[in-house]
């Protein structure tokens, strides 16, 4: 796959299409790239306390150069955020502001902010404009892109939600040299998701496979090296592209994206969310994943490695490295509307890597001893 760094990456929805465009140093334009879109007079970015306020400063100062009218949201970092107190901040927010229908909304920041300012634009007069910029590897490689949106409320996470597309996702990698180090990992352990995508999604990478990239380049990643950075972000946000413009709204291949995802979120749950980022789970769901297909006769034992070590040269972790309940994390596991009759639906890899299947009625019993290994 040839790099573009001018072109947009398309998302293909008819008439909810849009663009993602990829450039370093884009925020300082992004009024620019706004200013072509029928999105209203008045802008608010809802943004947070931890994102360093340059990043900020430099959309603000964009859009007024474009004549835009700009309201600023600080909103606290954190999941426990993504509520909705927070949802009505911005509703408030917007209200007493006098934002009309033909006004917009627009994230700044990771996942949690995407997703919330989303929502919020999806119900706000019953949707208002929504433009998603990205500050987070996650964000720009997943979050921002698809039109999911959600809050969670006690009883769960995401639990209310809607899709909702942007009518833009504007991603500068620039605003990752501020990101810590943990917070990046969190996005690679997507990175590494598309890689054991690529055929299935059908989007090529280059003569060499993405999985064979990540490994080459693993030095070149982790130190942000500008070009590589651009290659990861620009390829998974277009596979994610790809896989959305097919399948909006998950009813099949859209699916595929889940690789690891069970596991995740069985673990995420199971320790509150509190001692493994949503990217770490998802690289121990992939390690799983990849066990329990080697186990299935799906994938030789050798592929398996391969994902494994992977995924542990990236400081990532491969299995749960403390004391847990096997038994809270497979009842919430089992929770996932994918399964049947009390039996695993799972994505796992298939024959080589870049492939995937979809594998229904897998039995607790072949599930636990992944855990246990
Ligand atoms: N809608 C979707 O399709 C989708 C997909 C995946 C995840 N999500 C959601 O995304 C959320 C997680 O997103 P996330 O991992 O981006 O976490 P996040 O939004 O909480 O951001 C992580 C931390 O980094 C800070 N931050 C953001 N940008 C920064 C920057 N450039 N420099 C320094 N600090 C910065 C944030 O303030 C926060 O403290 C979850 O709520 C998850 O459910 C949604």
């Amino acid at each position: 796959m040839k790099i573009m760094t001018e072109k947009a990456i398309k998302v293909n929805l008819k008439e909810k299409s849009y663009n993602i465009f990829i450039k370093e140093n884009i925020l300082a334009l992004s009024g620019n790239y706004l200013s072509k879109l029928k999105i209203g007079k008045k802008i608010l970015l809802v943004t947070q306390n931890k994102i360093p306020s340059v990043w900020i400063k430099k959309v603000h100062k964009s859009l007024v150069k474009k004549g835009f009218k700009v309201f600023i949201l600080v909103l606290q970092s954190g999941e426990e955020y993504k509520n909705l107190s927070s949802l009505l901040k911005i509703v408030n927010f917007a209200i007493k502001n006098k934002f009309e229908r033909s006004d917009s909304f627009c994230a700044v920041g990771g996942g949690v902010v995407s997703d919330l300012t989303g929502f919020a634009a999806s119900v706000y007069y019953r949707g208002i404009n929504f433009i998603c910029i990205p500050t987070t590897l996650l964000g720009m490689v997943d979050a921002a892109i698809g039109g999911k949106t959600a809050i969670n409320i006690k009883e769960g996470k995401n639990l209310l939600g809607t899709f909702y597309q942007p009518k833009i996702v504007i991603i500068d990698p620039k605003t990752l040299k501020t990101l810590s180090k943990k917070e990046f990992l969190v996005g690679m352990g997507e990175v590494i998701k598309y890689a054991l995508l690529e055929n299935t999604a059908k989007v090529k990478f280059s003569k060499s496979s993405f999985f064979q990239f990540l490994k080459n380049k693993r030095g070149r990643i982790l130190g942000l090296y500008s070009k590589e950075l651009l290659q990861i972000i620009y390829y998974s946000a277009f596979v994610k592209a790809q896989v959305v413009s097919k399948d909006e709204r998950e009813s099949s291949l859209r699916a595929i994206l889940n690789l690891g995802h069970t596991f995740a979120h069985g673990i995420e749950q199971a320790f509150n969310y509190k001692k493994y980022t949503h990217g770490e789970a998802v690289s121990i769901g992939i390690c799983f994943a990849s066990t329990l297909a080697f186990k299935q006769n799906l994938i030789s034992e050798e592929i398996m490695n391969s994902v494994i070590s992977l995924i542990s040269d990236y400081g990532l972790p491969v299995k749960i490295e403390c004391p847990f309940s096997l038994n809270k994390i497979i009842k919430s596991m089992l929770l996932d509307k994918k399964n049947k009759d009390g039996k695993f639906k799972f994505i796992l890899p298939a024959e080589k890597i870049g492939k995937v299947k979809i594998v229904s009625g897998i039995l607790v019993k072949d599930v636990k001893p992944l855990f246990l290994s």
